[in-house]
This record gives structure tokens, sequence and C-alpha cells, in this order.
């Protein structure tokens, strides 16, 4: 009763995000009424795998009894303290965590609290750092089918249809260069090669190239080389314009590394992290870079050289002790590792999808997996059906039109993994 109580009061009062509300005429809500390891529950009692970790921030389970106690402890000392003029110890420590822990002349942490916002931080940061140059370069590029978020400076740096389209009249004007087309490396060298080309003609109003390491996840989980990465840190280079790395999906232990840019071996000039800094918890986004560029806003009082740029809740003390206590974990219980494990064994499992007929590819980058469905229409709404078909058989599969993926929280057990792919196995054949 409560469930049916919950989904009333909510579409009374509440827009949800990224949602055609009407939708909920025909599936329901999900009123959720606590959460522990991967399982979320309602109030019926039903139970779901989070299998996309809710929208890929939550890294190790729900209501983390180490990241819970560490958050409860920070509650009773301090909340929140404004970060301009003021600091605190959670801070601090994240940040000195943060610059030992990422790709080198990552030196500095400017902080926000959602992926878009760190990266209208990094946007601004790189065109203001060319312009303390005495530089006037205002275009970003970036690859096709990225995403970025949602807020106009990320939109225009974003180029998935769907989100982007109707906003076209507000937005940046910017540049989209190819994305590799597959993993392979000659794939990574085309493309680098068209971007290059890009650079040559117009360099002198490039700031930066914006771009989310090996995995463009709103992208349909498009996944690319490696190599690409270290291409454009050379095209970069030769033609003075900023990299921004967007980690914000792909970073803490994602792709496998704690980093995605380590498999690479190259650092950004800029580097985009939020979404699993809290383990889940709260709110959180930091942009690092480099002592360099942080030089080039450091001179005596000049209102047009400082970095005037802030938001309410940045370094946020609670989410700041969220992310140290997630940090903690990963370094008292040698995560990566672990995580090996259980993406080889996901691994093994994704090959079972190969066998339908309605399955185009499968494909894997650490802890994302992913199975590519075709000859489907985005009409058909695909997606919503096995979205459907597994919450009645208790899996939450969130997948991304015809592209169906895995992302669960890295305390996933090997039989929680059966359930979540077997249900989902079961929920794709059921459309044949
Ligand atoms: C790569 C990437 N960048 C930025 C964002 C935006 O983050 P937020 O949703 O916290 O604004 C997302 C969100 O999915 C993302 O995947």
């Amino acid at each position: 009763m409560k469930n049916e109580e919950l989904k009333n009061r909510d579409l009374d009062v509440l827009w949800h995000p990224c949602t055609q509300m009407k939708d909920h005429e025909k599936l329901p809500l999900t009123p959720i009424k606590k959460g522990y390891g991967v399982y979320l529950e309602d109030f019926e009692g039903n139970k779901f795998i989070d299998a996309i970790s809710s929208w890929w921030v939550n890294l190790f389970g729900h209501v983390n009894p180490y990241i819970s106690s560490k958050v409860k402890e920070q509650l009773d000392t301090l909340e929140h303290v404004i970060i301009a003029g003021f600091t605190q110890e959670p801070i601090i420590r994240l940040s000195e965590r943060l610059v030992k822990l990422t790709p080198k002349n990552l030196d500095k942490c400017f902080y926000a609290d959602n992926g878009s916002s760190a990266v209208e931080v990094a946007l601004k940061m790189s065109f203001h750092a060319h312009k303390n140059d005495g530089k006037s370069k205002s275009i970003f590029v970036s690859l096709k089918n990225s995403y970025h978020g949602e807020t106009i400076g990320a939109l225009s740096v974003g180029d998935v249809e769907l989100y982007k389209d109707t906003y076209e009249p507000l937005l940046l004007k910017t540049l989209q260069t190819p994305v590799p087309k597959d993993m392979s490396k000659d794939a990574a060298k085309v493309a680098a090669k068209e971007f290059e080309i890009l650079c040559k003609n117009r360099a002198d109003e490039i700031s930066a190239i914006i771009l989310e390491p090996l995995v463009q996840g709103a992208g349909y989980m498009h996944m690319y080389h490696p190599l690409f990465l270290i291409l454009v840190r050379e095209i970069c280079n030769n033609y003075d314009i900023h990299f921004i790395a967007d980690e914000v999906m792909v970073g803490f232990g994602r792709t496998g590394k704690l980093f995605a840019m380590e498999h690479a071996d190259v650092s950004p000039d800029f580097l985009v992290l939020s979404k699993g800094i809290t383990g889940g918890y709260l709110p959180l986004s930091v942009v690092l870079t480099s002592n360099d560029i942080y030089a080039k806003f450091y001179c005596d009082y000049n209102e047009h050289k400082a970095f005037l740029h802030s938001h309410s809740y940045t370094g946020n003390a609670l989410a700041c002790s969220a992310a140290n206590a997630t940090l903690d974990i990963f370094e008292n219980e040698n995560i990566i590792e672990k995580n090996e494990e259980i993406a080889k064994y996901m691994y093994k499992k994704l090959q079972k999808f190969t066998n339908l007929k309605n399955v185009a590819s499968i494909r894997q980058q650490g802890m994302i997996a992913v199975v590519e469905l075709q000859g489907y229409d985005a009409k058909q709404r695909i997606g919503l059906k096995i979205h459907k078909y597994c919450l009645d058989n208790g899996v939450l599969i969130r997948p991304l039109s015809h592209v169906v993926y895995f992302m669960p929280p890295y305390i996933i057990t090997a039989s929680e993994i059966d359930k979540m792919m077997d249900t989902t196995y079961e929920a794709i054949n059921s459309l044949l």
C-alpha cells in the first residue's frame, strides 16, 4: 500500500530528471524504502540489484557501513563552511590524496558539486588561462557522440542529439572531431589524424579539446583504444591546445585502473571528476590542473585575472568526508585488483549474449560491460521494455536505447552477477 501511496503523492508534486513523465501512466515509479549492498528495496519488500550503480555513482554499495560511519563522524564536527577565505581538514586531506593519486602534473584542486558544473569550470579555466597569456581562444573541440552534462556549456560540448538538438539556438559554438570508430589502434590513428587537421587549420581559435577517456558513457557506451589519448596529447602539445579529460563517469576504477588516463600514461591539463568520488553518497566534483595553469591566474589583485567562479556548496565538508572514506576503501581493500576478477567473470558471462539473434555485439572495459542490440528502431523503445522486464524480476537496468550495459557497484558477488546478467539475457531473449 505504501508503494501505491508514495507513487501518487510523488506524481502530484515531482518532475523527474531525463524522463517523459507521461511514461509513468504505464510504467509505475518505484519508491525505494532502503538500500544495502548492491540492493535497493521497495516498501513491499521487493529487492532490486542496482546494476547501474544509481546513475554510475555508487561504488561500494548502498549504506556502506564504513562510508556511513565517516559521514556520521563528520556530521557531528562540521557540516559545511564557506570555502572562500576558509578551509577545513577533510577538503585539504582529499586534495592532497587526489594530487597524489591522479596522473602527474595535476597539482591543484578546484571544487564544485556536480559533473556538469565541473565541466563548466574546466572550460572557463581553459579559456581564461589562454586569455591571461594574452590569447583569445574561444572555441572548444569535443568528440562526436560525446556527453559532458546538461548545463549550457556542458551541453554545448556534448554531441548526443537526444539531449542537445532542442537547445541548439542557446548553445556555445563548438567543433566536433571524430571519435575512433572502434577499439582498434588503427581507428585511434585515423581519428587523431582528423583532429590534427582541425588543429592545423584553427589552432589559433581552439582553447581545448574535452573528451571522455576510453568510454563515452551516455554516448551509448562507445569504447576506443588508449592510443588515441596519447596522440591527442601530442597534438595538443604541438598546437598550444589544452587537454580536458572528463572522467566524471570513467574515474574511480570504472575502466580497470583508478583513472582512465592511466591506460595511456599521459596527463591532461584538466582532469574532471565527480560521480563515484563520494561513493555515491553526496554531490561533489573537482577539477584538477597543473601548477603552470594555476600560475597564470596568480598575481596582485586584478579582477580580470583571478578565477572568480564559485558555487555555494563548493567543497562541502560532509561530501569531502565521504570522498575520503571512499579513497580509504580503495587503499585498504585492493579494489583495483579485486575488480579485475569481477571484470573477468562479467566478461565470461557476457559471451553468452552473442548467441542471441538480436545482439549485434558485446564489449567491455573494466567494470563496464555492454550488449548492443540490432534490428530495432528508436520508436520501439526496447530499452524501456528491457528495463521493465528486469525490474519485474529484481534487477535495475537502464539501457541507452538499444545499448544495454552493466555497471554494478564493485562489491557485487558472483551470484549477484549471475542474477543481474541472466535476468537481462532473459529480457533480451523475450524480445525475439
Ligand atoms: C562524462 C560525463 N561528464 C559529465 C556528466 C555530468 O555530470 P552530472 O550529471 O553530475 O552533472 C556526466 C553525467 O552523466 C558524464 O557522464
